[in-house]
């Protein structure tokens, strides 16, 4: 059945996946882009009718405030919320500068709380919702227990990640009629790592479609293959 669908930062990378394929799939997907001239390229990248361009910055209350207005009045509900849109920044010194910390938990955490809860009346319109978010394996405190971790290069993400997987599981329990689950979508070449990721986010990214994104389970941490990972 044919969803309504939002993916936030999905004017490249992985976001620019999960919309792309999501919208191949003929779902209805509301393609979000801080820089709507951006989002509008992507679509048009896209070129399906049923994929549309959608300003939302994570970080702007006045703008989530309008994106919820126009998906309330277009669609009446959301089905499906896949938050994306990250930042990251490599720091690799133990004196964390508290400005940097501070701008990535705005879009990784703060942005994906107030984008969460500015949509919770329309995906409780839905007859079947979802909240998925995207983590990362370095927000597993298992993973940055080895001493050699590759996180230690990226503190301030690696933190954000783990109130992000926190936050995800607590929301599972506060939402119970909403499905929550948070997923590392892989080490995928895009900007956010200069491209030095080893995996294709197409490639990755049908494989979250297929086995994670309408996941019947809530409260989860998925590798991007479907299998679950420790927190
Ligand atoms: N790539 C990896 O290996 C990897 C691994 C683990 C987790 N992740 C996670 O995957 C997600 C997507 O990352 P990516 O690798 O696809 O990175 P990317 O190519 O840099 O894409 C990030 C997207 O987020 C958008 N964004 C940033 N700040 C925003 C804001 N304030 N409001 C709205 N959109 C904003 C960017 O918009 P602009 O184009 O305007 O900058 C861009 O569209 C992130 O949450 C990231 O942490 C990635």
């Amino acid at each position: 059945m044919s969803k309504i669908i939002l993916v936030t930062g999905a004017n490249q990378g992985i976001g620019f996946q999960f919309a792309k394929q999501l919208g191949e799939l003929g779902h209805t997907v509301y393609l979000g882009a801080r820089d709507i001239k951006k989002g509008e390229e992507a679509v048009a990248k896209i070129g399906l009718k049923n994929v549309h361009p959608l300003l939302l910055d994570v970080t702007k209350e006045e703008s989530i405030k309008e994106s919820v207005k126009k998906i309330q009045q277009e669609q009446k509900h959301l089905d499906v919320l896949i938050n994306n849109a990250g930042i990251a920044k490599y720091e690799g010194k133990p004196e964390v500068d508290v400005d940097l910390l501070k701008d990535i938990f705005d879009t990784n955490v703060f942005g994906v709380v107030r984008v969460t809860n500015a949509f919770i009346p329309l995906l409780k319109s839905s007859s079947s919702p979802i909240v998925l978010n995207v983590s990362s394996t370095v927000g597993s405190t298992g993973f940055v227990s080895d001493p050699n971790t590759t996180a230690n290069s990226f503190l301030s993400y690696a933190a954000s990640k783990s109130a992000l997987n926190t936050y995800s599981i607590l929301l599972s329990h506060l939402l119970q009629d909403v499905k929550v689950n948070f997923v590392s979508p892989g080490y995928c070449g895009t900007n956010l790592n200069n491209f030095a990721g080893t995996l294709d986010p197409k490639d990755t990214v049908k494989l979250m479609v297929e086995r994670v994104v309408f996941a019947e389970t809530t409260g989860q941490f998925y590798d991007y293959d479907g299998s679950k990972l420790d927190l």
